[in-house]
């Protein structure tokens, strides 16, 4: 089975949703199936216009999987403008897709709805995206819940190809979503997410992390009395902690006399434990971008590779060069 999942790169910082909720299952995936993630920094052009910017924020994602344990033995992680081909594939969707489909992508329809005017880029966006994908006969993409439309439409675009040029040049890709296995609260008990400004940042400061840690909100139960643990706090918690563990606290929390200051502060501790190892990777990576962009490289070379025999078929299908 073929995994592959893209990642724009924003300037974001990850926080522990990401890790918990995306991150843990790409590293599922290296382990059981043929992985591959990519930095989308073609798709990145809708919104960061710094060229400068770009090459920062292309990096720190890469810097970011590998601290967290993406590993270039077993899965291709690779940056999307290494491998160019993608934009002519692009080309050959595109000429398939109908125009009603990309008005009722919601990314698009958002910015319409704001009173903004769109660039073709952001219009044309799924289908970049589905040429993403099919480039890599992908059989499962896990992506988010804001992702899923765009799947879909991926599925439509290559049931067309295939429909307009033989049906099995193109392969149909499974979601895969993310929300299913984890979704993990932020400070504020809404979902963890960068635009609610609610994450926990895994890589910022330890001050930052504690300042975060300790802004959870918990209700005003008094310190003897009985705590009700199906709660944020606990919730986060619990993501640090064995079933056991879990267990003997929640046990404490509901006789009463356990202090939500307590939990916050051993939940700091454990988080910092947790997530330590990755923390010294990724400041020996910073210090090591020509080793980072190795990396990059010879997933691009893989990536390359496995894409050349799809697109090779698609214009052969399509009736495109010379004949093979
Ligand atoms: N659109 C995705 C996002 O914003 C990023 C992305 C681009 C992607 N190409 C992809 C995700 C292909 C999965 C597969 O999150």
């Amino acid at each position: 089975m073929r995994v592959l999942s893209g990642t724009q790169p924003t300037g974001d910082y990850l926080h522990i949703g990401n890790y918990f909720g995306a991150i843990q299952q790409y590293l599922a995936f290296q382990e059981e199936d043929e992985a591959l993630y990519f930095i989308a920094d073609y798709h990145s052009m809708n919104s960061v216009r710094d060229a400068k910017l770009r090459r920062e924020y292309t990096r720190s994602v890469a810097i970011d999987y590998l601290a967290c344990g993406i590993d270039p033995s077993k899965a291709v992680l690779f940056r999307q403008s290494d491998t160019p081909d993608v934009c002519e594939f692009m080309w050959l969707l595109s000429t398939v897709t109908p125009m009603g489909l990309l008005e009722r992508a919601h990314a698009y329809k958002d910015k319409i709805a704001q009173g903004q005017t769109a660039d073709h880029g952001l219009f044309a966006y799924p289908v970049l995206m589905a040429a993403d994908i099919l480039l890599y006969h992908a059989d499962v993409v896990p992506v988010g819940q804001d992702q899923k439309q765009h799947l879909e439409m991926t599925r439509d675009i290559a049931a067309r190809f295939n429909h307009t040029y033989g049906d099995d040049v193109l392969k149909l890709p499974e979601p895969f979503i993310l929300e299913n296995v984890a979704v993990v609260p932020g400070t504020d008990g809404r979902k963890m997410s960068k635009s609610y400004g609610n994450g926990i940042a895994m890589f910022a400061s330890e001050k930052v992390i504690k300042k975060a840690v300790m802004s959870i909100v918990t209700d005003s139960t008094p310190v003897g009395d009985p705590k009700e643990t199906n709660t944020t706090l606990f919730q986060l918690w619990s993501l640090f902690a064995t079933d056991e563990e879990r267990d003997e606290l929640f046990e404490r929390a509901r006789k009463g006399g356990l202090g939500y200051g307590d939990v916050k502060k051993d939940l700091l501790r454990r988080l910092l434990d947790f997530f330590g190892p990755m923390r010294e990777r990724r400041a020996a990576l910073e210090a090591r971008i020509d080793v980072v962009e190795d990396v990059l490289e010879a997933g691009a070379n893989r990536a390359r590779m496995l894409g050349e025999p799809v697109l090779a078929a698609a214009r052969e299908a399509a009736g495109l060069g010379r004949a093979l």
